[in-house]
């Protein structure tokens, strides 16, 4: 399989992405995360399901929606399946208690509501994104009419704030949801869930990208090995 946006195999992030994929049993109602990990969670599930494995899955995204198609999964809703057995997920960066900084993708708003609504969360990813603390900026989600607004608290609260741009820099980035979205440099981030009921509090904000539910986190490393935590 071809990784979409980074041009190329990533083997730790592909080992994670399918090792995962075996904690999906039959009956399941999984929940479908976003980016280039979980891609090859979703195309190993496709896999398992033509040979015969029985689930249903709710997507976080329309780029999740599309690869769950193009793996022939039968996709339901959060409205008919409110509680999912599973969720699997990529991260930015996780830390040594496995707080988690996601939205890389824009896809935190409905990746964190798909999260909460699972009996167990993991997080897929390659070596790279985990480290000791989380420095990593957290993506905010936020009403485009409160945009400046919601900036100048981040900034009120010492962080950095940057409004994403489109890759052709024409306009803003426009998430799934039709917000924008913010990301917000605060350093070191020695408490995250401090940090995460400080940004809830936050007027204008639709949601913000830390989360402090992770259950599992699969590692996956250069030599195709894969670390449980
Ligand atoms: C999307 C996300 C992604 O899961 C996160 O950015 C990781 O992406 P990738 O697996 O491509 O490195 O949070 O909003």
């Amino acid at each position: 399989m071809k990784e979409r946006n980074t041009g190329g195999e990533n083997p730790g992030k592909k080992a994670a992405g399918i090792a995962a994929a075996d904690l999906v049993k039959d009956g399941m109602v999984v929940g479908l995360g976003t980016g280039s990990t979980t891609a090859y969670t979703i195309a190993e599930l496709g896999r398992r399901v033509r040979e015969g494995l029985d689930i249903i899955a709710v997507v976080t995204s329309y780029q999740s929606e599309m690869l769950a198609i193009e793996a022939g999964i039968t996709l339901t809703t959060l409205a008919e399946h409110p509680e999912l057995d599973i969720a699997i997920d990529g991260a930015d960066q996780v830390d040594s208690s496995l707080s988690t900084i996601k939205g890389g993708g824009a896809a935190h708003t409905r990746e964190k509501v798909v999260s909460r609504s699972a009996k167990r969360f993991v997080i897929v990813a390659d070596e790279s994104k985990v480290s000791e603390k989380l420095e990593h900026y957290v993506p905010i989600e936020v009403l485009p009419y409160a945009r400046e607004l919601v900036a100048k608290q981040v900034k009120e609260l010492g962080g950095k704030p940057e409004l994403r741009m489109a890759a052709r820099k024409d306009g803003p980035v426009i998430t799934d949801n039709g917000n924008f979205v913010i990301d917000a440099s605060f350093g070191i981030i020695d408490d995250p869930k401090e940090m995460s009921a400080k940004l809830s509090q936050l007027t204008g904000i639709v949601e913000h990208g830390i989360f402090t539910n992770v259950d599992e986190v699969y590692i996956g490393k250069k030599d195709g090995s894969v670390e449980i935590r």
